[in-house]
């Protein structure tokens, strides 16, 4: 067997109520604090008030930046950072999807960096300060991840942070998706199951990370009846934000792969949700491999498919995919996924840009 490191330091409480039951975990963290997340949906699904309603419970004093949009940029991160630093900010709560979560981690470099500036986030010695992660979707795993993911509008696409922030605390209550659309519902929890098919087809997947993705996606698997109907139980709800933050669990040990890497261009240029992004790219992916590998065909006995044109029809039923694309569209995504070699090496396989090509054409033509 080959060595592996595993480690995911997060300080995780998963269940309804969980904020109010543990709100003791923010005691240790500072005395004035900044919450991070969108205009509405923290407000609408209570996860707002429940973390306020903690910090003030604890003497804790805060501010708000509700500003964050879906696919925060850099530009967005940095007035946050300067309104933290003049407001001499301790540490942050991103509450929402990806999108606050990933912002309070960049906004947590910068604050702690002020003489470095925006160089701070792509220095991956640069420390932060502590962050709390409260996630209102069930896909991006950013709760449990080092990862922080935010677009540069120079580049045209989406990248990664350097400095690798894990969340101190993660509070995990399915009671915020609730009241979730089933189209956010489906493409978040698109996203989380392209985390569990991507760790675990990964180059750099081990023996510990495959067996968690293996456990992620036979909750996913219980979870597939209700994305198809649209119906979603409590239970449903549970299990979602399960399998989700044991995607994070398993992407925080071997990154994503190319499904994600070349779905970034797609969400950029098109405006495709991140999930939906994935997930349109997922079948194509699958079948790059060679005929009967054995860790594809693990995935597909788990979430009992027969083969990857089924999970293909499945993606295709619970995404709403409408986009149309050129063959110029595909030439320039080809060639800026031939950027990323760092994601293209996650491929376990020799991979080059014929083949980058073929994923594009068969999923978007
Ligand atoms: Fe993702």
């Amino acid at each position: 067997m080959e060595g592996f490191r595993y480690f995911m330091p997060a300080d995780t409480f998963f269940g309804r109520g969980c904020i109010e039951a543990h709100k003791d975990a923010m005691k240790p963290l500072g005395k004035r604090a900044m919450i991070v997340t969108g205009r509405n949906s923290a407000k609408k699904n209570g996860a707002q008030k429940d973390i306020t309603d903690a910090l003030d419970a604890l003497g804790i004093t805060w501010v708000l930046f509700d500003k964050i949009g879906e696919n925060p940029d850099l530009e967005t991160v940095v007035r946050a950072a300067a309104f933290a630093q003049k407001e001499d900010i301790d540490f942050f709560i991103g509450i929402g999807g990806g999108s606050p979560m990933d912002a309070s981690k960049a906004i947590s470099v910068l604050t702690a960096n002020p003489q470095k500036g925006e160089e701070a986030l792509f220095d991956g010695a640069s420390a932060a300060l502590p962050v709390v992660a409260v996630p209102t979707t069930a896909g991006t795993g950013s709760e449990v991840t080092q990862f922080s993911i935010i677009t540069l509008h120079e580049k045209r696409t989406k990248t990664s942070i350097a400095p690798k922030i894990f969340a101190t605390v993660s509070y995990l209550d399915p009671k915020y998706m609730d009241t979730l659309s089933p189209q956010v519902t489906n493409n978040t929890a698109v996203d989380a199951l392209t985390h569990l098919i991507e760790s675990y087809l990964s180059a750099s997947a081990n023996v510990i990370s495959r067996k968690i993705a293996e456990i992620g996606l036979s909750i996913f698997k219980d979870c597939m009846p209700a994305l198809k109907s649209g119906e979603y139980t409590s239970d449903i709800r549970d299990y979602l934000m399960l399998a989700s933050a044991i995607g994070g669990v398993a992407i925080a040990q071997t990154g994503t792969s190319l499904p994600h890497g070349l779905g970034y261009f797609l969400t950029y240029e098109k405006h495709l949700p991140h999930g939906m992004a994935n997930g349109v790219l997922t079948q194509a992916y699958l079948e790059e491999f060679p005929a009967g590998d054995i860790h594809v065909a693990k995935i597909l006995e788990i979430l009992g498919m027969a083969d990857t044109a089924a999970l293909g029809t499945f993606l295709r039923e619970v995404l709403d995919h409408t986009e149309t694309y050129t063959e110029e569209d595909i030439a320039y995504y080809t060639e800026r996924a031939m950027e990323v070699p760092q994601k293209l090496a996650t491929f376990p396989y020799p991979l080059t840009k014929k083949e980058i090509q073929r994923i594009y054409e068969k999923s978007l033509l």
